[in-house]
């Protein structure tokens, strides 16, 4: 249904729990943790099958409710799979388009991992305009920043990065998609609403360790960049030979920035 399998996301989760950034993820923890009396709510948009879940109860977020959002029943129901015994999870089939019906009331915490390089800067503006009346904390991990980098080089490298970062601002299904600039549109949005806002560096640093994860995704370029005008089917089998030769070798940085940012006071 949403393109997103389990396997897939099984795949990039070591390397997103890897990634995030440590000095946010725990101002977070500490954040959510600070009144031991206080169940927080965490909505998580694009749930999933329980990233953010995973990733911040490993981090110490305890005693939390888990209101998981996503439009994939799949996906929520392998969520609840994993979650239900040990954690109050909540699941909540619906289409994060339909802003004012998202379950946000009495939310701490609106979380999202590897969502809103996905998004339009219309539904990050509707988000925001929905919470301006409550005091919600909002957590934005691992947003695509543009940046792909290989070692060792090819001489495609560039027009393939130049492709690809145009292919992720296609509608996926959310509107004109943010991609490369999700980080810095919100980021200037909040500020602007009055957020206290911090980023932090979410970069996947790739080497052979991820070797599977590294073939799936220049794969997933090479299917992304295929219609470009400026590279020939010829070149592009030629750059997936040589990228793929060297997945068990080779590394890659694939650029993030995490998004942390906590309410206006007053
Ligand atoms: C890149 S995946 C990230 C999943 C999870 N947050 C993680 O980090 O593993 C994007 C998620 O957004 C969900 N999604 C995409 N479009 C959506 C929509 N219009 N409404 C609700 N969920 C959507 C997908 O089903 C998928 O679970």
């Amino acid at each position: 249904m949403s393109g997103f399998s389990v396997n897939w996301l099984d795949l990039r989760e070591p390397a997103d729990q890897a990634a995030r950034h440590k000095g946010l993820a725990t101002t977070l923890v500490n954040f959510l943790q600070a009144d031991a009396d206080i169940s927080p709510i965490i909505v998580d948009l694009g749930s999933g099958t329980g990233s953010t879940l995973r990733a911040l109860t490993g981090l110490g977020a305890q005693q939390c409710v888990w209101r998981l959002v996503d439009h994939d029943p799949a996906l929520l129901n392998e969520a609840l799979r994993r979650h239900s015994q040990g954690e109050i999870v909540e699941d909540y089939q619906a289409d994060l388009q339909e802003v004012d019906a998202l379950p946000l009331g009495g939310a701490a915490l609106l979380s999202a991992s590897a969502l809103f390089d996905l998004v339009s800067e219309e539904l990050v503006d509707a988000l925001i305009a929905r919470l301006r009346t409550q005091p919600t904390a909002i957590y934005a991990a691992l947003n695509y920043d543009g940046r792909t980098e290989w070692t060792p080089v090819h001489p495609l490298d560039e027009a393939v990065l130049m492709a690809f970062n145009q292919d992720q601002r296609r509608d996926k299904g959310m509107g004109p998609a943010l991609g490369p600039d999700a980080a810095g549109y919100m980021q200037s949005m909040l500020e602007n609403a009055g957020y206290r806002v911090l980023t932090g560096d979410s970069a996947w640093l790739l080497g052979p360790d991820q070797q599977a994860l590294v073939a799936d995704l220049i794969r997933g370029i090479r299917t992304a960049v295929a219609d470009d005008d400026a590279l020939s089917a010829a070149a592009l089998d030629e750059w997936q030979a040589f990228r793929l030769s060297h997945a068990a070798s080779g590394h890659g940085l694939i650029g993030h920035i995490d998004v942390l940012a906590f309410p206006p006071t007053d």
